[in-house]
């Protein structure tokens, strides 16, 4: 079932270099915010740290969401054995939602706003992004075909793909005046919408991630398991119902904060229990034969593992109190998006692009190894920043801002190195990748 197309360079790789384009601006935009906490002012006439942010974040954003795009537009035909339903419409998705992207970009460096947090871009620029949407969604059902019998991974693609639509356009919600009339509607539904976003992007990913893990047992367990499917029903409650922590200041009923909660942490912990069974599954021979995706299968166990310890900490309401607005928020954001959500995308690129015999094991090694410690070093920096803040906040209140930020200075330098060890070793992979594609176009 699961022989790959003969085409040696996909119509699907675009989403992969483009999102690597994407990975590379991520990293130079945060190196560059992590040097501002650090040099403060820096760059503040040119491109200030209100610049940056959105520069970085809109960038991991669409580095995480076009790879997910990529890995469903690569799977789902290699699953069915035939092409997906319109290569066309799917090259017409790509430059429009890619054009759009750098358009989002453009309009940062230039100063030009309009948007809320996370999607600061101007609302009009949202238009372009629905629509390339509604294709994406249209190609996914198109290609599924027969609902009958579907492996799990079919569903969480197509529930990414159609909830993303619906909860993009509910992030849109407060430029109509009835809805922003109402502070505490206005920002309930904003995170909820954020909320279910990422769920949608996890359906993507998480599906992918258990094809690929069949892919490489070589049956179909995980995808018709019950634990599979436990994840997928999971996940779906999770993003229609929301993520609790991000309204935790509000004034909502507090048992919709908790069941969110629990339901998304129960989440992960299933996420994290199919990936250790199936390494447990594997023989030695197809895991030396994987190598390198197996790798970052395994990683992301480690950093499910290590965000769900800092997330059963924040989801205490006495200690969510102190880490609220602190960079605690930003480790727990970052070791997520780049130790589950970017190791897994890798696993997949390794997968697709298969650069055994282009990349040494030693080369190969080094980045795996060096990205993982500086992760390490970099989100153990941010927790530290972050409690130390949490406790100027609720304790010394009256020592000025400025003095204690100058306390967390040494915290920021040990988050600056760690930062450029994680942007060297992605850089070094990133590299291979497009060599590796260059080459491919240079052979066909
Ligand atoms: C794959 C790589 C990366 C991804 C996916 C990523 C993702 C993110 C996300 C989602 C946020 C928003 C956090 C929040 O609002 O809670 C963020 C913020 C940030 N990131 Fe990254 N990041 C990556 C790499 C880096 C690197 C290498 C650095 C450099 C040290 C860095 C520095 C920053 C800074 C300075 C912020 C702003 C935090 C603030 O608002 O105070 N990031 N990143």
């Amino acid at each position: 079932m699961m022989e790959p197309l003969v085409s040696r360079n996909p119509p699907a790789n675009k989403f992969f270099l483009f999102a690597l384009f994407l990975l590379g601006s991520t990293l130079i935009f945060g190196l560059t915010g992590a040097l501002q906490y650090v040099v403060p002012g820096l760059l503040k006439a040119q491109l200030s740290f209100e610049k940056v942010r959105p520069l970085h974040v809109t960038s991991a954003v669409f580095w995480i969401i076009f790879s997910a795009m990529g890995a469903v537009y690569a799977y789902l035909p290699q699953r069915n054995g035939k092409r997906i339903f319109s290569v066309r419409l799917m090259n017409i998705q790509f430059y429009l939602f890619a054009a759009t992207i750098l358009v989002v970009l453009a309009t940062y460096v230039l100063g030009i706003f309009g948007g809320r947090e996370y999607w600061e871009f101007h609302p009009f620029l949202a238009i372009p992004v629905g629509l390339s949407w509604i294709f994406f969604m249209i190609n996914v059902f198109r290609s599924v075909g027969s609902f009958r019998k579907l492996p799990v991974y079919m569903w969480m693609w197509m529930t990414g793909a159609a909830f993303f639509l619906f909860t993009f356009v509910e992030s849109y919600l407060w430029l109509i005046p009835y809805f922003r009339s109402d502070i505490v509607h206005d920002m309930t539904i904003q995170w909820k919408s954020y909320g279910s976003m990422v769920g949608c992007w996890n359906q993507l990913i998480y599906g992918s991630s258990i094809y690929l893990m069949d892919k490489i047992s070589g049956h179909e367990k995980y995808s018709y398991s019950r634990i599979g499917f436990a994840l997928y029903f999971l996940g779906l409650f999770n993003l229609m119902f929301n993520w609790g922590h991000h309204i935790y200041t509000l004034p909502t009923p507090q048992f919709v904060q908790y069941i969110s909660y629990g339901v998304s942490m129960t989440e992960l912990i299933l996420l994290g229990r199919i990936i250790w069974l199936w390494k447990s599954s594997l023989t030695t021979a197809r895991k030396h034969y994987h190598l390198f995706s197996y790798r970052f299968l395994l990683a992301a166990d480690v950093w499910i593992l290590l965000t769900l310890v800092v997330a059963i900490m924040m989801s205490v309401p006495a200690i969510n109190a102190y880490t609220h607005g602190t960079h605690i928020t930003v480790a727990h954001t970052m070791g997520a998006t780049i130790g589950i959500n970017s190791f897994l995308i890798l696993a997949f690129m390794f997968d697709l692009f298969p650069l055994k015999n282009r990349i040494s094991a030693s080369r190969f090694n080094f980045a795996f190894y060096a990205v993982n410690i500086s992760l390490l070093v970099f989100w153990i920096a941010l927790l530290t920043a972050g409690v130390l803040k949490a406790i100027w906040q609720m304790h010394h209140p009256d020592i000025p801002f400025a003095v204690m930020m100058s306390t967390l200075k040494p915290a920021f330098l040990i988050f600056l190195a760690g930062g450029v060890g994680v942007a060297a070793a992605l850089g070094i992979i990133i590299r291979k990748i497009v060599r590796y594609h260059r080459a491919e176009e240079d052979f066909s």
